[in-house]
This record gives C-alpha cells, structure tokens and sequence, in this order.
C-alpha cells in the first residue's frame, strides 16, 4: 500500500508516545475545594460526592497536611453555615470572628506556603440562598457589591492569596480591587469566576453547603449555557476592572468557552471542574460502568488541552496520588 503519511508511527510504543504527547498534568495543576463545617472532629460525607467530606477545622489542616505532602498546595474554602446564622444581607460572611475567617487564619498560620483561596458571594450566608440581596424577589446589583467589599477585606485581613468572586454580579471585581487597594492588600489577587453559567452541574454542591436559592433560580445572574460570545464580555470586564485569573465554570460541558478565553485573554485560564463533573464519574465508577481513575484522568487532561493553566477539583487529591 502506498501510504505516505502514516500517523500511527507516533504511536507504536509507550516512548514514542510519551516523547509526541502535546499536554501533561502535574500536581501543580491544582487547586482543592474544600468544605469547612463548625464544630470539633467533624467528618461528615457528602452523600452524593463520594470520597468528599465537610470536615471542622481541626480535620481540615490534616487533610491539608496530607494534600501537601502529596504536593497539592492550593486550596478553595467554601462554609457550611448553620440555617440560624443566615440572614438577608450574609453578615456573617464577614464576622471578624466568624467560622470562614478564623479557618482562613488558621490554614495561614499553619501551612505559610499553602495557597488559600476564597469564595466570595453570599448565599453560604444568605437567608434566601442567593448570591445577592433580594428585594421583592429582584436580585439587587449594587447594593450587594458592598456586602461582597466587606466579605473579601474581612478574608484579606485574615491571610487569604487569592479572593475568588463567584457571585457573577456586575461591576464586583473593580469595586472589590478598590477596596482592597483602599486596605492597603495590593497583594491579594482576584480570581474572577468570569464565565460562571446557571447550571444544572452545581446540585452536589448546594448539598454540601445546605445552600440552594429558596425561590426561584440564578439566571438572572449566572448566565445562559447556550452564549459563548457573552463571556468575551465578561472577560473583557473582568480584565478591565483588574482580575488577575479568569475562570470558566463549569469545565467539562464548557471546553470551548476555556479555549476562547486562552485564545482571547493573556491572563491565566482556570476551569472549575465542579460537583455535578465529579459525581457523574464517581456514580459511574461505583456501579461498575467506567473505570473511574482513567475517566478522571481523562476529564482531567482535556480540561488541561483545552487551555486551562489551572483546574479547582474535587479530585485533586486522588488524582495528585496517581501522577
Ligand atoms: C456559589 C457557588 C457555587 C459553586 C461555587 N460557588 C454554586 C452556585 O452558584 O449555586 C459551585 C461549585 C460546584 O458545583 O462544585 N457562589
């Protein structure tokens, strides 16, 4: 046969292989969320993400300890507030003394070189669930970018790296850049959630967090699954008003949306391989119907193809043990 160009070639042996192989996951790729509960030696499964846990913070800083030793170093801290903590406006999200707060002092104190990364947006606090205040069953925009202000100076002055906005409300990345500039935290960096969608992918973790919107839904913030040039906007916004990553969410029904903003952005690219991702693998695999560690290889590596620089999952750990 006269085949001039055979691609198989490339392919013949487990060297060859590794020598043409265009993208590679390393520890370093990672970033773990993690649930943090009130209390002491609280360990408690989250039923429908298997293996992840909302731990009090004692249990926290050894499984951040064994995540370090495995060479995960950054860490995304999301609250498991009590229903009588929440109020309308989420004044606990910036209690001096709070749950969030001291966790973050904490992790700092122990672990100095770790990364720790934070959430903000209201609804772990919030009353009606939602990532804004609510007025007669309207999100109110403005007003809530004070309450987001306060939550990131409150997290800066506790140690936090990066604050992480992931409310989607408009205008919140300059207005909390100001203020933080304003405390003199010129070092704490943002990590715009810029393309966050209104997915169906964000139910296991409502679960952990007990934080799912009272009424109605968050379309009319997050934004519409089926618009790609829409997040070039929010890009464009983002970088204007100083973020210092972009981030797409979810990751895997999204590739494309990673792959415009690597294309259009010089900014690191992060993807949030979020609960929904996770659980669908996890489910899989405990019934036998995927071979669980090769689909989180894989879901992994192609989120890293598509362009992320960094990936916020859920698998981080177990995936830092198989490289
Ligand atoms: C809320 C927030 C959500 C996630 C991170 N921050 C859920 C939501 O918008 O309802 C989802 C993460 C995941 O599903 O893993 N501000």
């Amino acid at each position: 046969m006269n085949i001039i160009r055979r691609p198989r070639r490339n392919r013949q042996s487990a060297a060859i292989r590794d020598m043409v192989q265009e993208t590679r996951l390393s520890v370093t790729d990672f970033i773990l969320p993690v649930f943090i509960v009130d209390g002491q030696k609280v360990r408690t499964e989250v039923t429908s993400m298997p293996g992840i846990h909302r731990l009090s913070l004692d249990l926290l800083l050894e499984e951040i300890q064994e995540c370090m030793d495995l060479g995960v170093k950054s860490f995304d801290l999301f609250p498991n507030i009590a229903e009588s903590k929440k109020d309308k406006y989420a004044t606990e999200s910036y209690n001096p003394d709070g749950l969030y707060v001291n966790a973050i002092r904490a992790i700092k104190d122990r672990f100095p070189d770790a990364v720790v990364m934070t959430d903000v947006a209201m609804d772990p606090y919030s009353s009606d669930g939602h990532d804004g205040i609510v007025e007669n069953g309207k999100i109110l925009n403005d007003p809530t970018l004070e309450v987001l202000g306060k939550m990131a100076l409150a997290q800066a002055q506790a140690g936090a790296d990066i604050v992480g906005p992931s409310d989607m409300m408009d205008g919140r990345v300059g207005y909390i850049r100001q203020v933080l500039d304003e405390g003199n935290f010129h070092d704490v960096a943002i990590m715009a959630y810029t393309a966050k969608y209104a997915s169906a992918f964000y139910g296991p973790f409502r679960d952990a967090l007990d934080s799912a919107p009272k009424f109605g839904d968050k379309k009319t913030y997050q934004m519409n699954p089926a618009n790609s040039r829409e997040a070039l906007i929010e890009a464009q916004l983002d970088f204007a008003e100083g973020a210092d990553f972009l981030m797409v969410k979810p990751a895997l029904a999204y590739l494309d949306i990673i792959k415009l903003l690597k294309d259009n952005f010089h900014l690191p690219i992060t993807a949030y391989n979020v609960s929904g991702e996770y659980a669908m693998i996890k489910a899989a695999a405990q019934r036998g119907w995927l071979d669980g560690d090769r689909a989180m290889m894989e879901t992994l590596l192609s989120i890293k193809r598509a362009g992320a620089t960094s990936i916020l999952t859920y698998f981080a750990k177990e995936a830092a043990r198989l490289l």
